[in-house]
Protein backbone atom coordinates (compact mmCIF):
# COMPACT_ATOMS: atom_id res chain seq x y z
CA UNK A 1 0.00 0.00 0.00
CA UNK A 2 1.46 3.46 -0.90
CA UNK A 3 2.37 5.45 2.31
CA UNK A 4 0.17 8.43 1.83
CA UNK A 5 -2.98 5.92 1.51
CA UNK A 6 -1.17 4.51 5.04
CA UNK A 7 -1.41 7.81 6.29
CA UNK A 8 -4.89 8.73 5.45
CA UNK A 9 -6.36 5.36 6.78
CA UNK A 10 -4.51 6.56 10.23
CA UNK A 11 -5.83 9.85 9.76
CA UNK A 12 -9.24 8.77 9.17
CA UNK A 13 -8.91 6.61 12.01
CA UNK A 14 -7.80 9.39 14.50
CA UNK A 15 -10.40 11.78 13.15
CA UNK A 16 -13.04 8.96 14.57
CA UNK A 17 -11.21 8.48 18.05
CA UNK A 18 -11.30 12.65 18.89
CA UNK A 19 -15.17 12.80 17.98
CA UNK A 20 -15.58 10.32 20.15
CA UNK A 21 -13.42 11.24 22.99
CA UNK A 22 -12.66 15.09 23.57
CA UNK A 23 -8.74 16.11 22.63
CA UNK A 24 -7.00 18.82 25.22
CA UNK A 25 -4.84 20.69 23.73
CA UNK A 26 -2.03 23.13 25.63
CA UNK A 27 0.00 25.86 24.63
CA UNK A 28 2.99 26.57 26.41
CA UNK A 29 5.47 29.77 26.37
CA UNK A 30 3.26 32.72 25.55
CA UNK A 31 6.26 35.03 24.19
CA UNK A 32 6.18 37.66 21.09
CA UNK A 33 5.58 34.51 19.02
CA UNK A 34 3.83 31.58 21.12
CA UNK A 35 1.31 34.42 22.11
CA UNK A 36 -0.21 34.41 18.50
CA UNK A 37 0.46 31.18 17.82
CA UNK A 38 -1.61 30.13 20.98
CA UNK A 39 -4.54 31.97 19.88
CA UNK A 40 -4.58 30.68 16.74
CA UNK A 41 -4.85 27.47 17.51
CA UNK A 42 -7.46 28.21 20.20
CA UNK A 43 -9.77 29.29 17.78
CA UNK A 44 -8.93 26.46 15.53
CA UNK A 45 -9.33 23.61 18.42
CA UNK A 46 -13.19 25.56 19.05
CA UNK A 47 -14.25 25.22 15.79
CA UNK A 48 -13.44 21.24 16.57
CA UNK A 49 -15.71 21.59 19.86
CA UNK A 50 -12.76 20.64 21.63
CA UNK A 51 -12.08 21.78 25.18
CA UNK A 52 -10.51 25.50 25.52
CA UNK A 53 -6.81 25.69 24.96
CA UNK A 54 -5.03 25.34 28.20
CA UNK A 55 -2.18 27.90 28.35
CA UNK A 56 0.98 27.90 30.49
CA UNK A 57 3.65 30.99 31.05
CA UNK A 58 6.71 30.91 33.34
CA UNK A 59 5.34 34.07 34.47
CA UNK A 60 1.71 33.67 35.35
CA UNK A 61 0.24 36.99 34.66
CA UNK A 62 1.32 36.31 30.85
CA UNK A 63 -1.19 33.61 30.94
CA UNK A 64 -4.32 34.86 33.09
CA UNK A 65 -3.70 38.48 30.39
CA UNK A 66 -4.38 35.62 28.02
CA UNK A 67 -7.43 33.96 29.30
CA UNK A 68 -8.86 37.56 29.46
CA UNK A 69 -7.74 38.39 25.92
CA UNK A 70 -9.02 35.18 24.66
CA UNK A 71 -12.18 34.05 27.09
CA UNK A 72 -13.84 31.16 26.54
CA UNK A 73 -11.40 29.67 24.15
CA UNK A 74 -8.55 29.23 26.47
CA UNK A 75 -8.19 28.66 30.27
CA UNK A 76 -4.40 29.54 31.90
CA UNK A 77 -3.19 26.77 33.90
CA UNK A 78 -1.18 26.90 37.56
CA UNK A 79 1.53 24.50 36.60
CA UNK A 80 3.76 22.59 34.26
CA UNK A 81 2.18 19.46 36.09
CA UNK A 82 -1.48 20.07 35.25
CA UNK A 83 -0.63 21.04 31.71
CA UNK A 84 1.32 17.24 31.64
CA UNK A 85 -1.60 15.25 33.44
CA UNK A 86 -4.71 16.97 31.34
CA UNK A 87 -3.06 17.57 27.94
CA UNK A 88 -3.14 14.92 24.96
CA UNK A 89 -1.34 17.79 22.62
CA UNK A 90 0.81 20.23 23.89
CA UNK A 91 2.60 23.30 21.83
CA UNK A 92 5.55 24.96 23.26
CA UNK A 93 7.49 27.94 22.30
CA UNK A 94 10.05 29.03 24.42
CA UNK A 95 13.15 31.08 24.53
CA UNK A 96 16.17 28.85 24.02
CA UNK A 97 17.91 25.50 24.79
CA UNK A 98 17.64 25.62 27.99
CA UNK A 99 14.22 26.95 28.62
CA UNK A 100 13.18 24.10 26.79
CA UNK A 101 15.00 21.33 28.68
CA UNK A 102 13.86 22.85 31.92
CA UNK A 103 9.98 22.78 30.64
CA UNK A 104 10.17 19.22 29.34
CA UNK A 105 12.01 17.46 32.32
CA UNK A 106 9.24 19.38 34.71
CA UNK A 107 6.30 18.14 32.29
CA UNK A 108 8.21 14.47 31.98
CA UNK A 109 6.72 12.65 35.00
CA UNK A 110 3.28 13.72 34.70
CA UNK A 111 3.02 13.44 30.63
CA UNK A 112 -0.07 10.99 29.55
CA UNK A 113 1.58 8.21 27.37
CA UNK A 114 0.33 8.48 23.80
CA UNK A 115 0.66 12.16 24.61
CA UNK A 116 2.41 14.74 20.91
CA UNK A 117 4.63 17.25 22.26
CA UNK A 118 5.03 19.55 19.61
CA UNK A 119 8.08 21.91 19.84
CA UNK A 120 8.54 25.15 17.94
CA UNK A 121 11.33 27.09 19.88
CA UNK A 122 14.84 27.77 17.82
CA UNK A 123 17.19 24.87 19.94
CA UNK A 124 20.41 22.81 18.59
CA UNK A 125 19.16 19.73 16.67
CA UNK A 126 20.92 17.48 18.77
CA UNK A 127 18.98 18.73 21.71
CA UNK A 128 15.80 18.55 20.36
CA UNK A 129 17.14 15.01 19.70
CA UNK A 130 17.74 14.14 22.96
CA UNK A 131 14.49 15.17 23.98
CA UNK A 132 12.62 12.76 21.48
CA UNK A 133 14.27 10.09 23.15
CA UNK A 134 13.59 10.84 26.51
CA UNK A 135 10.10 11.19 26.02
CA UNK A 136 9.81 8.12 23.50
CA UNK A 137 10.84 5.63 26.34
CA UNK A 138 7.49 7.24 28.04
CA UNK A 139 5.52 6.64 25.18
CA UNK A 140 5.02 10.39 24.11
CA UNK A 141 5.85 11.55 20.74
CA UNK A 142 8.41 14.88 20.12
CA UNK A 143 7.79 16.50 16.82
CA UNK A 144 10.23 19.21 16.26
CA UNK A 145 8.47 21.92 14.53
CA UNK A 146 9.98 25.44 14.46
CA UNK A 147 8.85 28.18 12.29
CA UNK A 148 10.00 30.83 10.27
CA UNK A 149 8.62 34.10 10.33
CA UNK A 150 8.81 37.09 12.53
CA UNK A 151 6.32 37.57 15.08
CA UNK A 152 3.92 40.12 12.76
CA UNK A 153 3.73 36.91 10.34
CA UNK A 154 2.99 34.92 13.76
CA UNK A 155 -0.13 37.53 14.28
CA UNK A 156 -1.44 37.30 10.46
CA UNK A 157 -0.98 33.68 10.66
CA UNK A 158 1.59 33.20 8.03
CA UNK A 159 4.36 31.60 9.36
CA UNK A 160 6.31 28.56 7.18
CA UNK A 161 6.25 25.26 9.58
CA UNK A 162 8.95 22.66 9.56
CA UNK A 163 8.41 19.52 10.87
CA UNK A 164 10.20 16.69 11.72
CA UNK A 165 9.46 13.66 13.66
CA UNK A 166 6.00 11.36 14.68
CA UNK A 167 5.04 9.13 13.09
CA UNK A 168 1.99 9.07 9.76
CA UNK A 169 -0.60 9.46 12.68
CA UNK A 170 0.59 12.00 14.89
CA UNK A 171 1.95 13.89 11.83
CA UNK A 172 -1.76 14.33 10.67
CA UNK A 173 -3.25 14.89 13.84
CA UNK A 174 -0.42 17.67 14.58
CA UNK A 175 -1.18 19.34 10.77
CA UNK A 176 -4.51 19.58 10.26
CA UNK A 177 -4.15 22.16 13.87
CA UNK A 178 -1.35 23.83 12.32
CA UNK A 179 -2.24 24.37 8.76
CA UNK A 180 -4.21 26.29 7.67
CA UNK A 181 -3.78 27.69 11.52
CA UNK A 182 -0.36 29.45 12.04
CA UNK A 183 0.77 29.03 8.62
CA UNK A 184 -0.05 28.50 4.95
CA UNK A 185 2.38 25.78 4.13
CA UNK A 186 4.33 23.02 5.93
CA UNK A 187 7.98 21.73 4.82
CA UNK A 188 7.61 18.57 6.08
CA UNK A 189 10.70 16.48 6.92
CA UNK A 190 11.72 12.83 7.64
CA UNK A 191 9.92 10.82 10.27
CA UNK A 192 12.96 9.20 12.54
CA UNK A 193 14.87 12.33 13.34
CA UNK A 194 13.89 15.41 14.83
CA UNK A 195 16.77 17.33 14.12
CA UNK A 196 15.94 17.87 10.75
CA UNK A 197 13.32 20.32 10.81
CA UNK A 198 15.90 21.99 12.88
CA UNK A 199 18.36 21.69 11.18
CA UNK A 200 16.50 23.28 8.07
CA UNK A 201 15.35 26.17 10.64
CA UNK A 202 19.08 27.08 11.28
CA UNK A 203 19.84 26.95 7.28
CA UNK A 204 16.84 29.66 7.19
CA UNK A 205 18.36 31.84 9.91
CA UNK A 206 21.66 31.60 8.15
CA UNK A 207 19.78 33.24 4.60
CA UNK A 208 17.77 36.14 7.49
CA UNK A 209 21.38 37.14 9.62
CA UNK A 210 23.79 36.51 6.18
CA UNK A 211 21.05 39.19 4.26
CA UNK A 212 21.22 41.22 7.09
CA UNK A 213 24.88 41.23 6.98
CA UNK A 214 24.79 42.37 3.10
CA UNK A 215 22.40 44.74 3.18
CA UNK A 216 24.26 46.27 5.79
CA UNK A 217 27.40 46.59 3.59
CA UNK A 218 25.71 47.57 0.37
CA UNK A 219 23.57 50.21 2.06
CA UNK A 220 26.95 51.94 3.71
CA UNK A 221 28.59 51.29 0.82
CA UNK A 222 26.19 53.68 -0.93
CA UNK A 223 25.92 55.91 1.51
CA UNK A 224 29.81 56.37 2.07
CA UNK A 225 29.75 56.68 -1.75
CA UNK A 226 27.88 59.92 -1.98
CA UNK A 227 24.48 57.50 -3.33
CA UNK A 228 22.58 57.76 -0.36
CA UNK A 229 20.79 55.13 1.37
CA UNK A 230 17.45 56.31 0.36
CA UNK A 231 18.24 55.64 -3.18
CA UNK A 232 19.73 52.30 -2.30
CA UNK A 233 16.54 51.35 -0.49
CA UNK A 234 14.80 52.55 -3.13
CA UNK A 235 16.79 50.79 -5.89
CA UNK A 236 16.39 46.92 -3.65
CA UNK A 237 12.52 47.92 -3.61
CA UNK A 238 12.71 47.49 -7.43
CA UNK A 239 14.71 44.76 -8.20
CA UNK A 240 13.62 42.59 -5.49
CA UNK A 241 10.10 44.07 -4.54
CA UNK A 242 8.17 42.94 -1.79
CA UNK A 243 11.36 40.98 -0.14
CA UNK A 244 13.45 40.75 3.53
CA UNK A 245 15.99 43.15 1.83
CA UNK A 246 13.64 46.01 1.55
CA UNK A 247 12.26 45.56 5.03
CA UNK A 248 16.14 45.45 6.30
CA UNK A 249 17.18 47.69 4.25
CA UNK A 250 14.02 50.17 6.18
CA UNK A 251 15.02 49.65 9.16
CA UNK A 252 18.48 50.69 8.38
CA UNK A 253 17.47 53.45 6.51
CA UNK A 254 14.96 54.83 9.44
CA UNK A 255 16.79 53.86 12.53
CA UNK A 256 14.41 52.03 13.83
CA UNK A 257 16.82 49.52 15.57
CA UNK A 258 16.47 50.93 18.61
CA UNK A 259 13.15 51.23 19.26
CA UNK A 260 11.82 48.52 17.22
CA UNK A 261 13.62 45.35 18.29
CA UNK A 262 11.91 42.60 16.14
CA UNK A 263 14.61 40.22 16.09
CA UNK A 264 16.88 41.26 19.04
CA UNK A 265 20.88 40.43 18.57
CA UNK A 266 21.00 38.46 21.84
CA UNK A 267 18.27 36.09 19.61
CA UNK A 268 20.18 36.30 16.45
CA UNK A 269 23.41 35.40 18.23
CA UNK A 270 21.83 32.23 19.75
CA UNK A 271 20.30 31.09 16.12
CA UNK A 272 23.61 32.15 14.54
CA UNK A 273 25.96 29.92 17.52
CA UNK A 274 24.23 26.96 16.09
CA UNK A 275 24.54 27.81 12.82
CA UNK A 276 27.88 27.97 13.62
CA UNK A 277 28.57 24.42 15.50
CA UNK A 278 26.08 22.95 13.00
CA UNK A 279 28.53 23.87 10.16
CA UNK A 280 31.76 23.06 12.17
CA UNK A 281 30.40 19.49 12.70
CA UNK A 282 29.55 19.54 9.00
CA UNK A 283 32.58 20.85 7.96
CA UNK A 284 30.79 23.51 5.68
CA UNK A 285 31.78 27.08 5.72
CA UNK A 286 29.78 29.86 6.83
CA UNK A 287 32.40 33.51 6.65
CA UNK A 288 29.21 35.87 5.93
CA UNK A 289 27.72 34.24 9.24
CA UNK A 290 31.08 35.10 10.61
CA UNK A 291 31.72 38.72 9.40
CA UNK A 292 27.95 38.95 10.76
CA UNK A 293 28.59 37.54 14.32
CA UNK A 294 32.11 39.88 14.67
CA UNK A 295 29.65 42.92 13.81
CA UNK A 296 26.78 41.99 16.37
CA UNK A 297 29.12 41.40 18.75
CA UNK A 298 30.92 44.97 18.49
CA UNK A 299 27.59 46.27 18.46
CA UNK A 300 26.26 44.90 20.96
CA UNK A 301 29.39 45.68 23.29
CA UNK A 302 28.69 48.99 22.54
CA UNK A 303 25.44 49.93 22.49
CA UNK A 304 22.94 47.33 23.91
CA UNK A 305 20.81 44.26 22.92
CA UNK A 306 19.52 46.22 19.89
CA UNK A 307 17.61 44.99 16.92
CA UNK A 308 20.03 42.84 14.60
CA UNK A 309 19.73 45.08 11.80
CA UNK A 310 21.59 47.79 14.18
CA UNK A 311 24.89 46.30 12.42
CA UNK A 312 24.87 48.88 10.15
CA UNK A 313 25.89 51.36 12.22
CA UNK A 314 29.19 49.30 12.57
CA UNK A 315 29.34 49.48 9.13
CA UNK A 316 28.94 53.19 8.76
CA UNK A 317 31.24 53.42 12.00
CA UNK A 318 34.62 51.30 9.72
CA UNK A 319 33.46 53.89 6.48
CA UNK A 320 34.40 57.12 8.41
CA UNK A 321 30.13 57.20 9.28
CA UNK A 322 28.03 58.28 11.98
CA UNK A 323 26.44 55.34 13.76
CA UNK A 324 22.90 56.34 13.30
CA UNK A 325 22.25 57.69 9.78
CA UNK A 326 21.72 61.51 9.80
CA UNK A 327 17.89 62.21 9.24
CA UNK A 328 17.39 64.40 5.89
N1 LIG B 1 10.79 36.47 17.45
C1 LIG B 1 11.04 35.97 16.26
O1 LIG B 1 11.19 36.69 15.25
C2 LIG B 1 11.13 34.48 16.07
C3 LIG B 1 10.87 33.93 14.80
C4 LIG B 1 10.92 32.54 14.64
C5 LIG B 1 11.29 31.75 15.71
N2 LIG B 1 11.56 32.31 16.94
C6 LIG B 1 11.93 31.43 18.05
O2 LIG B 1 10.78 31.26 18.85
C7 LIG B 1 11.16 31.12 20.23
C8 LIG B 1 10.42 32.16 21.07
O3 LIG B 1 10.75 33.44 20.58
P1 LIG B 1 9.94 34.73 21.08
O4 LIG B 1 10.33 35.83 20.16
O5 LIG B 1 8.51 34.40 21.27
O6 LIG B 1 10.64 34.97 22.50
P2 LIG B 1 10.07 35.79 23.77
O7 LIG B 1 9.07 36.80 23.35
O8 LIG B 1 11.28 36.26 24.50
O9 LIG B 1 9.32 34.68 24.64
C9 LIG B 1 10.07 33.67 25.27
C10 LIG B 1 9.14 32.73 26.02
O10 LIG B 1 9.97 31.73 26.68
C11 LIG B 1 9.68 31.77 28.09
N3 LIG B 1 10.90 31.43 28.83
C12 LIG B 1 12.09 32.06 28.80
N4 LIG B 1 12.98 31.43 29.59
C13 LIG B 1 12.32 30.39 30.16
C14 LIG B 1 12.69 29.36 31.05
N5 LIG B 1 13.95 29.27 31.53
N6 LIG B 1 11.76 28.45 31.42
C15 LIG B 1 10.49 28.53 30.92
N7 LIG B 1 10.07 29.49 30.07
C16 LIG B 1 10.98 30.40 29.68
C17 LIG B 1 9.22 33.18 28.36
O11 LIG B 1 8.49 33.21 29.59
P3 LIG B 1 8.42 34.57 30.47
O12 LIG B 1 7.23 35.31 29.97
O13 LIG B 1 8.27 34.07 31.85
O14 LIG B 1 9.73 35.31 30.24
C18 LIG B 1 8.33 33.42 27.13
O15 LIG B 1 7.10 32.76 27.26
C19 LIG B 1 12.68 31.27 20.26
O16 LIG B 1 13.28 30.00 20.29
C20 LIG B 1 12.98 32.00 18.97
O17 LIG B 1 14.29 31.74 18.49
C21 LIG B 1 11.46 33.66 17.15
Amino acid sequence: MQSESIAYLFFAKSLTNMSSTAVQCAYIGLGAMGKSMAGHIARKITSLNYPPLLVYNRTQARAEDFQKENPQISKAASSLEEIAKKADIIFSCLLNDAAVQETVKALKPHLKSGAILVESSTIAPAIAQDLAKQLKEKDVTYIACPVMGPPVKAASGDLTVLMAGGNPETREKVKSLLIPVIGKKAIELGMDDVAESLRLKLCGNYYITGLVELIAEGMTLGEAAGVGQQHVKELLDCVFPNTLLGVYAGRMLNNTYRDQVAFSMSAAKKDVNHIMEMAKDVKASVPITEVFLDHLNQVQAEQGDLDLSAVVGKLRQKAGLDFDLKKQ
